[in-house]
């Protein structure tokens, strides 16, 4: 299966739970479509294998003790039904599933660690193909997206396309609540388009799960913004994005993206996520705008250097000429409104 990143207009920054992984603020994203930026991911199960393993980009990780891992894996099993054959007879029961290993083996297509939400891509595809093999079926509209969220947060807001929200629901106890919604899907807003800007491929240092612990225990900025900011700034993107009103879109992208920086900065000791690139990609993008006589570009940065620039088609070509001639060195990426992930075992089978 491969399955697609997910960029946030409005941020997943800090989390309520540690153990049920569930956030202190809704958020919402945008899904990319697959062309450039993927994970790709083969799970084999079976009753020999003593153990689960986790191969990531080739290099075997180990998940023994990863309860990111355990819990997807048992969250889909929880949902497993029978597997039967051609003839309908039963090859596996459904109370037979928890005898099974499983071995997965996944590939990203763009830089892991980076700030291109590789976890999202990630653990959305983990749990995608392990849905297919147990054949797990929802007992309610979002609950894989509740186990790919203990996972990594932004991953079930990947498991849909278009344009999708994490609510942050209330359920303390559980996090049954605290799952993902498609509110637009990614046939809506088809001029909506994005110019990714690889700045820098490496490792970052803080990851997401790391920073944000340490922001949730020092930024007062943080508390304020979850308690006092978020809400409104869903509401009004929601707005925005249903009547395709690219200004206001661009708009609270943009105060959402630095309101999320000021938080790593206002985070003891601070977190830097951009580095002096990303900041001249802002100042670009301003100048833009302000050439334009309006918001025809919208840059977000997640925890990375790296760009994420929403436009609109007509945009595409003077935006990707003036970011190529004032950044030749980078990579650019191209990207459009993606949909879910997809089982591509015929296409892999035919190949
Ligand atoms: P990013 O900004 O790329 O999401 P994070 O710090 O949130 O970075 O998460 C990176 C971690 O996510 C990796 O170190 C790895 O543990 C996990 N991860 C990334 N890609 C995959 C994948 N394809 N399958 C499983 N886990 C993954
Ligand atoms: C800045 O989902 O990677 O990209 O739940 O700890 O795995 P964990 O964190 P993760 O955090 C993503 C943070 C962000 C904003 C977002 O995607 O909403
Ligand atoms: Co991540």
């Amino acid at each position: 299966m491969s399955a697609p990143t997910n960029i946030a207009c409005v941020k997943y920054w800090g989390k309520r739970s540690i153990a049920l992984n569930t956030p202190i603020n809704s958020s919402v994203s945008v899904t990319l479509d697959q062309a450039d930026l993927k994970a790709v991911t083969t799970v084999t199960v079976s009753k020999t294998f003593k153990k689960d393993r986790l191969w990531l980009n080739g290099v075997e990780e180990d998940v023994t003790k990863s309860k990111r891992f355990i819990a997807c894996v048992t969250g889909v099993k929880n949902l497993a039904t029978e597997k039967l054959d051609s003839s309908g007879e039963v090859l596996v029961d459904k109370s037979e599933w928890k005898d099974y290993g499983v071995h997965v083996s996944s590939m990203n297509t763009f830089p892991t660690a980076a700030g291109l939400a590789s976890s999202a891509a990630g653990y959305a595809a983990l749990v995608a193909c392990l849905a297919e093999v147990f054949g797990a079926i929802e007992t309610y509209p979002g609950e894989l997206s509740t186990i790919a969220r203990q996972g990594s947060g932004s991953a079930c807001r990947s498991l849909y396309g278009g344009f999708v929200a994490w609510r942050m629901g209330s359920d303390n106890d559980t996090g049954a609540d605290s799952l993902a919604e498609q509110v637009f899907d990614e046939n809506h807003w088809p001029k909506l388009k994005a110019i990714i800007l690889v700045v820098s491929d490496e490792k970052k240092d803080t990851s997401s799960t790391e920073g944000m612990s340490t922001s949730v225990s020092t930024s007062k900025l943080l508390g304020y913004r979850a308690k006092e900011v978020v809400e409104g700034r869903m509401r009004g993107i929601e707005k925005a994005y249903g009547e395709k009103d690219f200004e206001s879109f661009g708009m609270i992208t943009m105060q959402d993206s630095n309101q999320f920086h000021a938080t790593c900065l206002d985070t003891y000791p601070p977190i830097f996520y951009m580095n002096d690139i990303s900041k001249s990609i802002i100042k670009l993008i301003h100048t833009y705008n302000k050439w334009k006589g309006k918001i025809a570009a919208a840059y977000t940065f997640d925890a990375g250097p790296n760009a994420v620039i929403y436009h609109l088609e007509e945009e595409g070509e003077e935006l990707l000429a003036l970011m190529l001639m004032y950044f030749p060195d980078d990579k650019f990426l191209g990207s459009l409104v993606g949909s879910e992930y997809v089982n591509n075992e015929e296409e892999w089978r035919k190949a």
